[in-house]
């Protein structure tokens, strides 16, 4: 079997197109623009490669983009207190703090200082609860992005095997809950899961959230199972240059799954879409 390439892509660029129709639609209604506020302590090459296309896409839906840089020494005290700025500024609808944060900062403590309902990243305890226990949250763009892929996938998960690899906050927990809230029957398997490779063959979805190249290989998977890979390493391809890889084994897994995401392409865009239709989501309860 060569499984079906899903689009993330694709998927992603009609979900932007949706929200930059829905934010049009909003201001020529209540003349109210949704805003989103980036904000970025020092100078992680990767994290400002990710602000910045953020900051291009929420322009493009036709959103205000608020970016806020600050320099790797700050004051904890003083994040808090923009933070703070941004809570109380109307024209802010949604804020997210760049992860991760210097290590003199208490992350958790800043993100219990963003307003929950400005909270557009999901990850506050406020909206953490919420969404475990199944009542209306804002959630993780990340694991929502992976959601919507599946429905559009398989449709209805009711019933089905799902196996999440990895239990971060921002996306194997949070995955977790979404699948739960689908009624899959959910494993989440970590570092200290024994025999991950039998874990991995019950499953109908797998998702691979644990930053480990290529870790998940083509004979862990049932025939026919849809792959979801959130991994983005970048490795050495061996003639000096690097490339950008999963947390899955692309080729192997792809000969026996029955769909695959693929990397870059796949969850990445899927992320950003979610968190303009987040942004919007936030606006719109704001505004009424
Ligand atoms: N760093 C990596 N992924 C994320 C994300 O989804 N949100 C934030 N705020 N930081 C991140």
């Amino acid at each position: 079997m060569t499984a079906k390439v899903i689009d993330g892509k694709a998927h992603a660029a009609r979900i932007r197109a949706a929200v930059a129709d829905n934010v049009a639609r909003l201001r020529e209604a209540n003349g109210v623009t949704p805003g989103l506020a980036v904000v970025l302590v020092g100078e992680d090459p990767a994290s400002q490669v990710y602000v910045r296309s953020k900051g291009r896409m929420t322009v493009e839906a036709g959103m205000q983009s608020f970016e806020h840089k600050l320099d790797v020494g700050v004051a904890e005290a003083e994040l808090l207190a923009l933070v703070e700025r941004l809570n109380a500024d109307p024209a802010v609808h949604g804020i997210l703090v760049q992860l991760p944060l210097p290590d003199h900062m208490d992350s958790a403590k800043v993100i219990r200082t963003i307003d929950p309902a400005k909270d557009v990243d999901g990850f506050h305890i406020s909206n953490v609860g919420l969404l475990g226990t199944g009542q209306k949250a804002m959630v993780p763009c990340t694991p929502l992005g992976c959601l919507l892929m599946l429905r559009e996938t398989l449709g209805d998960l009711s019933g089905l095997e799902a196996v999440v690899i990895g239990r971060s906050n921002i996306v194997g927990k949070p995955m977790a809950h979404l699948l739960l809230g689908e009624s899959c029957t959910v494993t989440v398997a970590h570092s200290r899961t024994r025999d991950l490779p039998g874990v991995v063959r019950r499953a109908d979805i797998v998702v691979a959230a644990v930053g480990r190249p290529e870790m998940v290989k083509g004979d862990w998977i049932k025939p026919g199972a849809t792959v979801i890979d959130v991994g983005i390493n970048r490795v050495d391809a061996g003639d000096g240059k690097t490339r950008l890889v999963g947390d899955v084994d692309y080729e192997g897994c792809s000969a026996i799954a029955g769909a695959i995401t693929p990397v870059p392409g796949g969850v990445g865009p899927m992320t950003i879409a979610c968190l303009l239709a987040n942004t919007l989501t936030a606006c719109c309860r704001a505004n009424g």
